[in-house]
């Protein structure tokens, strides 16, 4: 589980973050795809409100995992099975989003995101990509989610 001061700053970080909008997708996506050309082509055929929706269903799983939400485990799985079955993500792509999250929100923060808010980004961020590659072992699932932090 992640520990209560992560999950204090993470809730006060999410409605900044969400009032960013284009800026903090945008920032993810041109991160992401500077360094990550297998993703990018995986996106090549498909219109930007996907992307959006994707950046959308990102924060709303922070949020659900800092609120504890049981239906996360199931959203996560579904992710994870459309992911590898229908979208051919393969599970090493999966650091380089995390990686990109991160360097949009060090842009949206501009200098303020601090060593300790941003490792509690990246364990909640790890915890939610971890268990979409869990997808076809729930019980798997549920365990990243809760695993002690
Ligand atoms: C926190 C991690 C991620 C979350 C929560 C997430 C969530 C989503 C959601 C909600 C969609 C919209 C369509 C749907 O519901 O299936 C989507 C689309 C997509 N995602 Fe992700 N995603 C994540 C990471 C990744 C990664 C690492 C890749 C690697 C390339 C990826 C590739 C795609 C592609 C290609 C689509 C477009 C599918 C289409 O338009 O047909 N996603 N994602």
């Amino acid at each position: 589980m992640l520990t209560d001061a992560a999950k204090a700053l993470l809730h006060q970080d999410l409605a900044r973050v969400a009032a960013q909008g284009e800026a903090f997708a945008d920032g993810v996506f041109d991160a992401w795809f500077a360094g990550a050309a297998d993703a990018e082509r995986l996106f090549q055929t498909h219109s930007f409100s996907t992307k959006r929706e994707m950046i959308d269903a990102t924060l709303i799983a922070v949020h659900d995992l800092v609120d504890g939400a049981s239906w996360l485990r199931w959203d996560l799985a579904a992710f994870g099975a459309r992911h590898a079955g229908t979208y051919e993500v393969r599970d090493e792509m999966y650091g380089a989003y995390v990686d990109a999250v991160l360097a949009s929100l060090r842009g949206v923060f501009a200098g303020e995101l601090g060593a300790e808010r941003e490792a509690a980004w990246r364990d909640a961020l790890s915890r939610i990509v971890g268990a979409m590659q869990r997808w076809h072992h729930l019980d798997e699932v549920a365990e990243v989610l809760a695993r002690p932090g």
